[in-house]
């Protein structure tokens, strides 16, 4: 036999049921409130608790969940256009809060993969979801929650600056009041207050991008797509769009950029998909990327003149060959054998470890 307090009664401000349960014969603070209960309510205290309990426990597991969710996921993704196979077959995923950069020459297939993702064109076949949302099924969930920086400047050019980043905002769903708010903070921090007037056909490339930036930024969206937002511009506008990039990531945003270069994504990104033809031939992190150059040697070379003919697979670089490659011990044995077969001398060697950006091309030639 139990004595515990009832449900719904307390001491000292402590609910009844969460005070330990006594045996009858221990002291007097159960016997002194003068309740006494059946083992049946007893039970259905210890429910109460279990429920609570419980319901934290799935709370918690809902947030992890959420949290660790990826903020992109691309599966098989295939495009044709016509007899021009723009994706292969891309899959790669993001996590929530990172940099994350799309690497590859141009026609790799960069652009397709932002407009399926942004829910602008429909993949062949492939899936993706972007925060959690399928792109093809639930297009509009995608769309009001991301923000887009695309390839081609989408601001009308016969409205203001003003004017296209109040409409656009309107039709994110903000009032009035909260468009011009924004409009105001965020045309100066990308300094283009001064000019919010002007026509977008009178802005620079630089200016016009940083407006698209302020677009992208509007409704405050929790993911960005940028294709190439640095392309082209002066140093100033892709300085300053570089820096934005680094304060989004700060504040918690996740960034899917696209480039062509190495130097962008190493400044930028923290994981890299590297995309030629259609194809991610490599993605890895910033630091696992620097780990699996490490691989690779560059053989440098010349002769005391030149060879009539060049059978092995060395691009010519000023006066010198040269290789990049897995295994130098064989290419230099084959260096040596054409050396001698020819009667040439070799009049310059060097082997070296390659830099990120001679690895990316070396990924990205074929
Ligand atoms: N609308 C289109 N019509 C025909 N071909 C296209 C179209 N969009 C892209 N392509 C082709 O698909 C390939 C990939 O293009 P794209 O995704 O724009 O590459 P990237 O952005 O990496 O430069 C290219 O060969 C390009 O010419
Ligand atoms: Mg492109």
């Amino acid at each position: 036999m139990l004595h515990v307090c009832a449900q719904n009664c307390s001491i000292n401000g402590v609910p009844a049921y969460l005070v330990p349960v006594l045996p009858a014969s221990s002291n007097a603070s159960a016997s002194s409130m003068d309740v006494h209960v059946s083992m049946v309510d007893a039970y259905a205290s210890l429910v109460d608790v279990a429920l609570v309990l419980t319901k934290a426990l799935l709370t918690t597991l809902f947030f992890l969940t959420v949290i660790s969710m990826w903020a992109v996921e691309a599966q098989e993704l295939r495009k044709s256009f016509g007899d021009v196979q723009a994706l292969r077959g891309v899959s790669f995923s993001v996590s929530s809060a990172e940099v994350f950069g799309l690497l590859g020459p141009n026609g790799a297939g960069k652009t397709t993969t932002v407009r399926i993702l942004t829910c602008v064109l429909k993949p062949d076949s492939g899936s993706a979801r972007v925060l959690g949302y399928d792109v093809v099924e639930q297009p509009e969930r995608v769309k009001k929650q991301i923000g887009v920086v695309p390839e081609e400047a989408n601001a009308y050019p016969d409205l203001s600056a003003w004017r296209n980043l109040v409409y656009f905002a309107q039709l994110y769903g903000l009032s009035k009041r909260e468009a011009e708010r924004r409009a105001v903070a965020l045309l100066k921090e990308f300094g283009l207050y001064e000019r919010r007037d002007s026509l977008i056909r009178a802005f620079s490339k630089g200016m016009r991008q940083r407006l698209m930036l302020c677009m992208a930024l509007i409704s405050d969206p929790i993911l960005l797509f940028l294709d190439e937002p640095t392309s082209g511009l002066d140093v100033q506008s892709a300085r300053m769009i570089r820096q934005k990039i680094l304060e989004a990531r700060e504040d918690g945003k996740t960034v899917l950029l696209t480039m062509h270069n190495m130097f962008e994504a190493e400044q930028l990104c923290e994981k890299i998909a590297i995309i030629n033809k259609g194809k991610i031939v490599e993605v890895d992190t910033l630091q696992g990327l620097r780990e699996k150059v490490g691989d690779y040697r560059v053989v440098e070379f010349a002769f005391d003149k030149e060879p009539g003919a060049m059978p092995l697979e060395a691009e010519k670089v000023g006066e010198k060959y040269r290789v990049i490659t897995r295994d130098p011990h064989s290419f230099l044995c084959e260096v040596v054998d054409f050396a001698r077969d020819s009667g040439l001398r070799i009049a310059d060697l060097t082997v070296r470890p390659p830099s990120l950006e001679e690895v990316f091309v070396k990924l990205t030639e074929s």
